[in-house]
Parts: C-alpha cells; sequence; structure tokens
C-alpha cells in the first residue's frame, strides 16, 4: 500500500490516505504509527470494518483496556458503542480530556469508528499537549515541572442521572491515580501538559482543590487554545486513532435531535513515573 498524510490543521491530525484496514501488514502498520507519531490523532476515510476486524487492527497497538464504567459490546466487550439517541442531552466524552487518566495505567490510544453519523454536528475536538506545555513560559515550566496531579473517577459527582444510567456498576471501584502534570511521552521523550478536565484532575498533590483551582485553570483553558487543535469531521465509515499520551480531545455535542454510533476500543497504557 502507498500512504499518503495529509495535515488536518497546522497543529495536529492528519488523514491517512491509500489504506485498507481489513489488511494491513506489518509495514503498512509501522508506516501508520510512524504518522501516528508524527501527528498525534490519525484517521482513515470509507472503511468498511467488521467489530472484530476493528479488535485486530487495535490490537496492533496493544492490548484492550477495558473501561470500568462504560459496558461493552455483548460479542465484543472490548469495544464500547457510544451512542447519543435523538432524545438524549448528553454526549459521552464531552469535556476536554484524555482516556482514562483516572487509573493508574491511563489509555495508550483509542480507536474511534464512526458507525452513523449526524447530518451535521457531533464533529470531535483534539487538542495537542505537547504543544500546551511547549508554549509555557520558562518560569511556568520550572514552576510546574515537578508537580503531580490526583485524579479520581467519580460516578455520581457533576453527572447527570441520564450519564449514570449508562454507566455499569464497576467489579471494584475506581482507584485515585497521580500522574505529573509534565509527562514525558514513552516513546518520543518529548514533555507534555498532561491534564483533564475538573471533575477528573481534582487538584495538585500536596494542595487543595482551592489552592490548585487558579493554576489548574489555567493551564486547562492555555491547553485548549485554538492554535493547538484540530477538528474532524466524521462521516460514515472514517476511523480515527489517537495518541492519548499527547492528545486531549472533546466530543461536540451540537447535534440535538439526531443519532450517533461510534464503536470505541482504547488501549492499556503505561504506568506514569
Ligand atoms: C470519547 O471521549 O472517547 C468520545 C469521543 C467522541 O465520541 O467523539
Amino acid at each position: 500500500m502507498k500512504l499518503e498524510a495529509v495535515p488536518l490543521s497546522g497543529a495536529m491530525g492528519a488523514e491517512v490516505c491509500g489504506a485498507d484496514l481489513r489488511q494491513i501488514d506489518d509495514n503498512t502498520f509501522a508506516a501508520i504509527h510512524a504518522i501516528l507519531l508524527k501527528y498525534g490523532m490519525i484517521f482513515f476515510r470509507d472503511q468498511d470494518i467488521t467489530p472484530s476486524q476493528q479488535l485486530n487492527l487495535a490490537r496492533r497497538w496493544g492490548e484492550p483496556h477495558f473501561h470500568p464504567y462504560m459496558p461493552g459490546l455483548p460479542d465484543h466487550p472490548e469495544i464500547i458503542e457510544v451512542v447519543k439517541n435523538p432524545e438524549d442531552n448528553h454526549t459521552f466524552g464531552g469535556n476536554w480530556h484524555t482516556d482514562q487518566m483516572f487509573t493508574p495505567t491511563p489509555a495508550m490510544g483509542t480507536m474511534l469508528y464512526a458507525k452513523e453519523v449526524p447530518a451535521t454536528g457531533g464533529d470531535t475536538m483534539f487538542g495537542n499537549l505537547y504543544l500546551a506545555y511547549e508554549s509555557l513560559s520558562n518560569g511556568m515550566k520550572a514552576a510546574i515541572g515537578d508537580l503531580r496531579t490526583f485524579n479520581l473517577y467519580d460516578k455520581k459527582k457533576g453527572r447527570s442521572a441520564e450519564m449514570r444510567g449508562k454507566l455499569k456498576q464497576p467489579e471494584k471501584p475506581a482507584e485515585p491515580a497521580e500522574h505529573p502534570l509534565v509527562r514525558p511521552h514513552g516513546e518520543t521523550g518529548r514533555p507534555v501538559l498532561y491534564i483533564s478536565y475538573e471533575r477528573i484532575t481534582r487538584h495538585i498533590v500536596g494542595m487543595t482543590e482551592e489552592e490548585s483551582l487558579p493554576l489548574l485553570d489555567y493551564l486547562r483553558r492555555h491547553s485548549t487554545r485554538p492554535e493547538f487543535t484540530c477538528r474532524l469531521r466524521w462521516t460514515p465509515g472514517t476511523l480515527a486513532f489517537w495518541d492519548n499520551r499527547c492528545v486531549q480531545h472533546m466530543a461536540l455535542n451540537d447535534y440535538h435531535g439526531q443519532r450517533r454510533v461510534m464503536h470505541r476500543i482504547t488501549l492499556r497504557g503505561e504506568r506514569t513515573s
């Protein structure tokens, strides 16, 4: 296969053209992974794949990570069906976040496959966390370089009854996780500003929530500056994969009265130091 990467914005993201995801050999996968490391989020249009083929492709990157609260498909428990029905108000993933940062081993990457998309709306935003870190002043870099964050998923806190109704009872409650606020990427070694929204990244370790809030608020606003982002318009059969070690994302909730169905697999990541 002859692959071509077409950048989506100045900050990140690329369409990969020329791949049939049902049949990827080792060399093609190595080329796709190199494009992922360069652009943080890659996507492929017009792919017609079954859940088993999606799972086989995802396994090229590693072992699936089971979400403690989201149920999987009956025949493929590794795949979460992310559904928003016309009558629903809430959208899954509607805040800037990196996946499963509330666990000690946050997801390495996430694969999302569009099954049914609204006529308009339902795009996903992505943000480059390398750029978020690199664009801080030297003073801020020095101030936050050794800080760690406390992260926790609380099924009830700030979640609507509609969303809580879609969550399953976990085998054991989520344990809090501490992560470096400046995290080196496991493969490239480049530092990223590693942060999530306020219901996950609660406070700086050693500070109260109140004390941490001004700094975390600033860093959250900074990390989502438009010039660090790209926006993916989904079409049926679009498959995206993003690197949670250097990318945050947010699903846009702007398609009320329409239906959107996505198949999502997350890959187990490494323990942060
Ligand atoms: C997610 O946060 O993984 C969902 C993203 C989306 O549905 O666009």
